[in-house]
């Protein structure tokens, strides 16, 4: 019942069951395989797509035949498996070249060495047929306040930001920029933390048409915040252009487990935004349920296929209970008593003028301070559902 189908679109980034198990204090815990098998073993367990960074797929200092045979090998492999190629990203952060950042970098040299790895890297996710290009700024930032001409740096990201979604443009490609926030790792501060942050950023582009948001579970929860909100907020502004679903159990480090593993009641909510939308309607996310996590680095290989399915099969189970929780009755019923559906009504009436509004006298302040919410009661009532 909770087998992963095609039609469910799970997908997953390379670089996530590929990640080999290093970290700052230990060396890695596991093999690395070629990208073509991560594929072919991920169609295997049921995804219906992958995503990569340029350099999960070939070097970063690759020559261009061995670039076009190993882009070639790995859509070989997604053709013969049926996986498609939603999200392409780059990696402008992992070679020293970048450790002051790609776009906001002090240094005006690497500055356009990173635009022109992100643009070339845009010819190919258009080449692939993706739709969506995440941006991740990971090295955007700095440690110390001191190392940076903060306004400028804001200017560089934007005119960085400008120039890439100006390329989509004048080439033509139907592709939407996804800026993914993160409020630090492996930077202190990294520029763009929150969902709020880079939404207030894209409203300022020249090109921001074509830029939205690309969300992850963690990277909000790292910050004290909230996944679905954020996930609505981005929604709400027609600008949630993809998803990095994963698990993270409070503000620390960025702990990429499976989804679900951190804050169940929280992915719960995600899930039944994602998959019945708003109680009075409105945008939905139509998109990959993409998995951006990282096999703990206490599993072998087993344990890297055993955490992927985890994903799909904690996404799935969610996805029935909310399921369930919003067909129940009982549940219409407190979110009436709620007066939820009341929420979706403009606050001033359709032509009422601000003398009309200032005029009016329509409220019982004593009984409206005094009313019920059964908030407690609806929320135990998901919990029902969920662990009941
Ligand atoms: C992280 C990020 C990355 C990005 C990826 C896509 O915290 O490491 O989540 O995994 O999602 O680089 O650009
Ligand atoms: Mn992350
Ligand atoms: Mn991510």
């Amino acid at each position: 019942m909770f087998t992963p189908k095609k039609e469910d679109n799970f997908t997953f980034g390379l670089w996530t069951v590929g990640w080999l198990a290093n970290d700052p204090f230990g060396d890695p815990t596991r093999p690395a395989l070629e990208p073509w098998e991560y594929t072919e073993k991920l169609a295997e367990i049921g995804a219906a797509g992958i995503t990569f960074h340029d350099n999960d797929v070939f070097p970063f200092d690759a020559s261009d035949s061995t670039r076009d045979k190993i882009v070639e090998r790995v859509k070989k492999a997604c053709d013969e498996n049926g996986l498609k190629i939603p999200m392409i990203t780059t990696n402008t952060f992992t070679h020293p070249i970048f450790k002051d950042g790609g776009l906001t970098n002090n240094d005006r040299s690497i500055r356009r060495f990173g635009l022109k790895k992100i643009l070339r890297n845009v010819d190919l996710a258009a080449s692939l047929g993706a739709k969506v290009f995440v941006m991740w700024g990971g090295r955007e930032g700095s440690e110390y306040d001191s190392s940076k001409d903060l306004n400028a740096a804001f200017e560089r990201y934007k005119e960085g930001l400008d120039a890439v979604a100006g390329y989509i443009k004048e080439q033509g490609y139907d592709l939407t920029i996804g800026l993914e926030p993160k409020p630090n790792e492996p930077r202190g501060d990294i520029f763009l933390p929150t969902v709020g942050h880079a939404l207030a950023l894209i409203a300022e582009l020249d090109n921001g048409d074509v830029v939205g948001l690309n969300p992850e579970t963690g990277h909000e929860q790292m910050a004290g915040l909230n996944y679905t909100h954020a996930l609505a907020q981005a929604l709400n502004a027609g600008k949630l252009a993809h998803i990095d679903l994963n698990g993270q159990s409070g503000i620390k480090y960025d702990q990429d487990k499976a989804f679900g593993h951190g804050d169940l009641a929280s992915a719960f909510f995600t899930v039944d935004l994602l998959e019945n939308g708003f109680p009075g309607g409105g945008p939905r996310y139509e998109g990959p349920r993409h998995f951006d996590f990282k096999p703990s680095r206490t599993e072998g290989m087993d344990g890297v296929w055993e955490s992927a399915k985890a994903c799909m099969e904690m996404y799935l189970m969610l996805k029935a209970k909310a399921k369930a929780f919003r067909e129940d009755p009982k549940t219409q019923e407190l979110m009436e008593a709620a007066s939820i559906p009341e929420l979706a009504v403009p606050t001033m009436s359709d032509g009422e003028s601000y003398s009309d509004l200032l005029a009016s006298d329509d409220i019982d302040v004593e009984a409206a301070a005094s009313r019920e919410y059964h908030f407690v009661e609806l929320y135990e009532h998901a919990m029902r559902h969920l662990i009941g």
